[in-house]
């Protein structure tokens, strides 16, 4: 349980053309549910669309602006096949980047593969929430979403206008 986590509220939307089709098992979206509730993050929402840059933005801009859901992460449809469109969906929906969200997964995820550097995944605020990508696998979304882990508390605060002194703040790595 992370401090002052359980203040937010959160939700989880998967990308998946075979997901959404009833054809795979959505094993991210599960982990990454688990995960937030063991973080102590109220789960307000779950999902899964096909890779597809409309339906992503309505989920999105609907748990933003109608369930002021306050973090989204969302797995999958980061990568550089043709289908993936995850960040152009972002990009119709984000206010602001967070690009040093997305610079540490993959700097962190290099270290562990190579292939680190072909997720296109973004960070960035609507509103008063905040919206990550991870990528797909279930090892990937876990390997990127820890590196962000001990931030997240702090930087939804900040996003909905909290005055905390951030050199006052001590905060465990893990
Ligand atoms: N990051 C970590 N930490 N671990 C991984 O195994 N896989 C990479 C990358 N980032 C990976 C990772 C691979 S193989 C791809 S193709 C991209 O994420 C994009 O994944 P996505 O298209 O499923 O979103």
């Amino acid at each position: 349980m992370r401090h002052d986590a359980n203040r937010f509220s959160c939700a989880v939307l998967t990308m998946s053309d075979k997901g959404s089709r009833g054809e795979r098992e959505d094993e991210s979206g599960a982990m990454l549910q688990e995960m937030l509730r063991q973080e102590g993050y109220q789960l307000r929402g779950y999902k899964m669309v096909p890779d597809q840059i409309e339906a992503i933005a309505k989920v999105l801009v609907q748990w933003v602006d109608q369930d002021q859901i306050d973090l989204i992460l969302t797995t999958g449809g980061t990568g550089v096949s043709p289908t993936d469109v995850t960040p152009e969906a972002m990009r119709q929906v984000i206010e602001k980047e967070i690009p040093g969200m997305a610079e540490a997964m993959r700097a962190a995820s290099l270290l562990k593969t190579p292939h680190a550097v072909l997720s296109r995944s973004m960070a960035g605020i609507r509103g008063r929430s905040l919206i990550i990508n991870l990528p797909g696998s279930k090892k990937a979304a876990r390997e990127n979403i820890e590196v962000l882990l001990a931030a997240l508390p702090h930087a939804l605060d900040k996003i909905q206008g909290g005055t905390s002194d951030c050199a006052n703040l001590r905060v465990a790595k893990e």
